[in-house]
């Protein structure tokens, strides 16, 4: 039987195995596409990904830290995943792998309403913050990226665009993303980040990529503020249903993939 994966180090907390697995099951392809999840450390990845053709493999998904290395092995590139410098998806088919990059268009899926025109601020300046930053300009925003280490968000402003900003004043902004970590370990969003949970504005729509069990102690605070929120599993379920309309070539049953990715 076909199989599918998600690549990642570590990957045991990812949600795509549920998520993809009842997708497949709800779209009756259960009995011809299995969905796993494959722990692969960076000096495997590239020996691991150009084995899984041999192996009855159509194609994966690829998470951190892997997305750089999954688009420098790739023998054909989509412009986005070349534009952005990162791949999500890999596509086995006729002995080559192509890379795509559903993050983006998933991430601009994910929003309430259209970014053009707004002025957004970028937190962060890794790959997540990439895909976010070019999927932004893409639309017609004002894009600020603001970082700790400030050296990376001035590269990646030189590279894709957009303006780096060392003190973000919170109530200037229409849209806020987390692109970092912050959060993930439990850390305090406010402490770490240029924000404050007083700041939140009812106007405001404010996004945080990191998702555990529950709402982020950020979101918690946009969200008292009655600034509206998108979480981190709601950018997975639409990245997740671009790709897998990429493999299958079939509508890929969201309401079915939110609530297996919610658990
Ligand atoms: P990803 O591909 O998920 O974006 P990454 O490339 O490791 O992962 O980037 C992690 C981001 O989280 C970076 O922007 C990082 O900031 P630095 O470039 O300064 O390292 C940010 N980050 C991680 N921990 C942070 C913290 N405690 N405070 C602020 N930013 C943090």
């Amino acid at each position: 039987m076909p199989r599918l994966a998600v690549l990642g180090y570590p990957v045991g907390h990812s949600r795509s195995p549920a998520m993809h697995s009842a997708a497949l099951a709800e779209l009756g392809l259960g009995e011809e596409l299995s969905y796993e999840a494959i722990e692969v450390a960076p000096d495997a990845f590239e020996a691991r990904v150009r084995a899984m053709p041999g192996e009855d493999f159509a194609g994966a998904n690829v998470t951190v830290p892997h997305k750089g290395a999954a688009l420098s092995l790739a023998d054909e590139l989509s412009e986005t995943a070349r534009e952005i410098g990162a791949a999500n998806t890999l596509v086995f088919a006729d002995g080559e792998i192509r890379a795509e990059n559903t993050d983006a268009e998933g991430f601009l899926r994910s929003l309430p309403g259209s970014p053009a025109g707004k002025r957004a601020l970028v937190l962060g300046a890794g790959g997540a913050a990439r895909a976010i930053v070019w999927a932004l300009l893409r639309e017609g925003a004002e894009v600020e990226v603001w970082n700790r280490t400030e050296l990376r968000s001035q590269n990646l402003c030189e590279e894709l665009g957009g303006k780096v900003v060392g003190a973000p004043d919170q109530t200037a902004y229409e849209l806020i993303v987390n692109t970092t970590a912050v959060g993930l370990g439990g850390e305090d969003p406010f402490a770490e980040l240029p924000l404050s949970a007083e700041a939140f504005g009812s106007s405001r729509t404010v996004v945080d990529m990191v998702y555990g069990s529950g709402p982020t102690a950020l979101l918690r605070a946009a969200d008292a503020a009655n600034a509206t929120t998108v979480d981190g599993i709601e950018i997975l379920v639409q990245q997740g249903a671009l790709s897998l309309e990429i493999w299958t070539g079939r509508p890929a049953p969201l309401e079915t993939m939110r609530a297996a990715a919610r658990g």
